[in-house]
């Protein structure tokens, strides 16, 4: 294998510390990504180094110029605090002619929005939930197509951001406040989503033109009270604590008849596709009682820590920690943007 020179391209308050011994669970913080990333790419005998930007290019410029990289290894998420930027930044790298892992400026385009997301998806037939979109400053009036219970979500924030169980709505007035919620606190669009009851699944993949679906992934709400709406709230997804007391698991998902499986697996594919993915992404989706599938989302550039669902359901496929940064990086350099054309 080849050794590689490589940046690891990351959000400047996010630079890990060498060593992670000594710490706690709970002491880690939320560098562990970029830790568990760097540490991997060194242990591969790559000579991988920090990147830290905020909100200026030409940092990256001077990185690249300095570090001569064969490839960004890219985690971040955000430019000047706006994840709407990130696409231009690896814009930016593609026209520097440089290879960068995850996924490229238009399948980020595709995906940043839900309800530009859905649309697409929808024009291509793959079931979705039915939304409506509520932009900011404008007067909520709900599409009577559109009937209750329904789901309030900011339109392009992501990792549960703003979900919390008052998110699931059942009449135009609470509707009418959840929007206004997501429009003051979160700045942003919101979109109301019909809400499906039934089993929370993810799906890892991986790929550019050829790609591999990773074990169906599922999370189980067990440990919340029998009235609460089963869903993934910002506090499930980031605070340890509520998740040990909730007694949160993720595991491969059993007993999915195997019609069901393989119908997971194609409609997955098919939307990495409509949604220009390339390296790695991440399919949420819900399967209701009467065995409809929904796609709820497609996350490119999913959470890479180690020991997390992505990480855990390519271990489960039989690929390492290090084989699946190994494949992530070949990936990047595989990719063929139209400079290369
Ligand atoms: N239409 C929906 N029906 C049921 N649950 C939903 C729906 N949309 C979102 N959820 C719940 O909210 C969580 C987060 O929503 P998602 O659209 O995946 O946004 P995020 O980008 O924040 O992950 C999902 O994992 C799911 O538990
Ligand atoms: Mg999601």
């Amino acid at each position: 294998m080849k050794k590689l020179r490589v940046a690891v391209l990351m959000l400047r308050d996010f630079v890990p510390p060498d060593t992670i011994e000594g710490l706690t669970e709970d002491e880690l913080g939320p560098w562990k990504t970029e830790y568990d990333v760097l540490a991997t790419l060194g242990g591969l005998g790559h000579r991988a180094h920090p990147l830290p930007v905020f909100d200026e290019l030409s940092v990256i410029r001077e990185g690249l110029a300095e570090m001569k990289p064969h490839v960004v290894f890219n985690l971040i998420e955000e430019f000047h605090g706006v994840g709407a930027y990130v696409p231009f930044v690896l814009g930016y790298l593609e026209l520097k002619r440089q290879p960068y892992t995850g996924c490229n400026p238009y399948g980020l385009m595709l995906t940043h929005s839900k309800a530009t997301a859905k649309k697409i998806l929808k024009h291509h037939r793959i079931p979705a939930p039915d939304f409506a979109l509520f932009p900011l400053r404008k007067v909520v009036r709900r599409p009577r197509r559109l009937p209750f219970p329904l789901i309030v979500k900011s339109a392009t924030e992501h990792g549960s951001v703003g979900i919390a169980q008052a998110s699931v709505v059942y009449d135009d007035k609470k509707l009418t406040d959840r929007v206004a919620f997501v429009h003051e606190e979160l700045h942003t669009d919101a979109i109301a989503e019909q809400y499906i009851e039934g089993r929370e699944l993810c799906v890892g993949m991986i790929g550019n033109s050829r790609l591999q679906a990773f074990p169906i992934w599922e999370v189980h709400f067990d440990g919340l009270p029998e009235d609460a709406p089963k869903i993934a709230t910002a506090k499930m997804k980031w605070d340890r604590a509520y998740q040990k007391k909730i007694g949160l698991k993720t595991r491969a998902a059993k007993d999915l008849p195997a019609a069901t499986a393989q119908h997971i697996y194609r409609l997955c594919k098919r939307a990495y596709r409509i949604l220009g993915q390339s390296g790695y992404a991440r399919m949420d989706l819900r399967l209701a009682p009467d065995g409809k599938v929904y796609l709820l989302e497609c996350n490119p550039n999913p959470h890479l820590e180690y020991g997390e669902d992505f990480a855990e359901s390519a271990e489960s496929a039989g690929i390492s920690y290090d084989d699946l940064i190994q494949r992530i990086l070949n990936l990047g350099l595989r990719y063929e943007p139209e400079w290369k054309s």
